[in-house]
């Protein structure tokens, strides 16, 4: 049985017109890094505000741990672990105290509530900062905090919305080991992202999210070869005023399996890389090329076919 099920969701806020959430079906396996990807307001915390009893769904139904989180809320809460997209430790107790007392609100006894805030210290590596207050730790070390809190009732799934928002560098690297910790300890981790290199670097299958709308579902590397292409390439053309006669040379070139146009230039879609490049620069040569750079595809690549957008737009 999958852990997280979700069928036919659908949100409308009251006094919006089109849907925040509209049609999602997906099912995420015990045990599973999923992500769900997409831009600001493709609906990802509204999503996830249903699955953790947050926010009420229109229609469509979510199981977890085969518990509807609609009719019996109270019993879906042990199962659900969350971290949300704002920071909501208690600013007015010590670290130790925001582990205790949640262990204590989820019915563990004092003693029990001692010694899981005590381990949850220890495998955080925030044992020096137990008597710490939120203010005193650093953006990363609170995000540490918030998602051993979450997990401090032992739930099976973990809900992370934008775990990295926010975050340095080095501070999101840090959480990534520490997610990947969890599903080493067979905790379900569902997170939300809006970078595609995070989304990419963790999730063993993901969903990309727009408009409330579930665009495409597979592991990243399956989604990457839905293009049919191993190679991108793209053209500074910004100074070309009519592309349409190269995009039509370039689309005859064997390799190049697709053109399409962008704001500066084009892109172009190819098989392999052996020999290409002098056949591009030989055809584009009288186009006033700027600059040209190859890449692998990217889940930022399979977001814009899907969309015709950016995902950092
Ligand atoms: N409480 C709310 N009332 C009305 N509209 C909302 C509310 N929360 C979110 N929305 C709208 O729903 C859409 C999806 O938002 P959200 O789920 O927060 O997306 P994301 O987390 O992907 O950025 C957006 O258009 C947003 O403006
Ligand atoms: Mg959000």
């Amino acid at each position: 049985m999958p852990i997280v099920e979700i069928a036919g969701l659908t949100k409308v806020y009251d006094q919006q017109k089109v849907a925040a959430v509209d049609g999602i079906d997906l099912t995420v396996e015990r045990g599973e890094l999923f992500g769900l990807l997409g831009p600001n307001g493709a609906g990802k915390t509204t999503t996830i505000g249903i699955c953790t009893t947050r926010i009420l769904p229109t229609s469509g139904r979510v199981t977890i741990a085969g518990v509807d989180v609609v009719a019996q809320p109270a019993q879906a809460r042990r199962n659900i672990g969350v971290v949300p997209q704002y920071n909501t430790l208690d600013r007015s107790l010590t670290i130790f105290e925001n582990l205790y007392f949640h262990c204590r609100y989820f019915g563990f006894s004092n003693a029990e509530s001692r010694e899981r805030a005590g381990a949850l210290l220890k495998q955080f590596l925030l044992h020096e900062r137990a008597k710490s207050y939120p203010s005193q730790l650093s953006g990363g070390l609170q995000q540490r905090v918030q998602i051993a809190r979450a997990i401090a009732h032992r739930p099976a799934v973990l809900f992370l919305d934008e775990p990295s928002a926010g975050l340095d560098p080095q501070s999101r690297i840090a959480m990534w080991d520490a997610v990947r910790r969890l599903r080493e300890e067979g905790i379900t981790v569902v997170l939300t992202t809006h970078y595609m290199e995070e989304a990419d670097a963790l999730c063993d299958r993901l969903v990309i999210i727009d408009h409330g709308k579930a665009l495409a579902l597979d592991t990243p590397d399956r989604l990457k070869t839905t293009l049919g292409a191993s190679t991108v390439v793209e053209l500074d053309l910004r100074h070309c005023e009519n592309l349409a006669p190269l995009s039509e040379k370039l689309g005859a070139i064997p390799q190049i399996a697709s053109v399409e146009t962008t704001a500066s230039g084009l892109r172009l879609f190819a098989h392999g890389t052996d020999g290409l490049l002098p056949e591009i620069v030989r055809a584009a040569q009288d186009y006033g090329v700027r600059d040209l750079s190859i890449d692998e595809p990217t889940l930022e690549t399979v977001f814009i076919r899907l969309t015709g957008r950016d995902l950092r737009e």
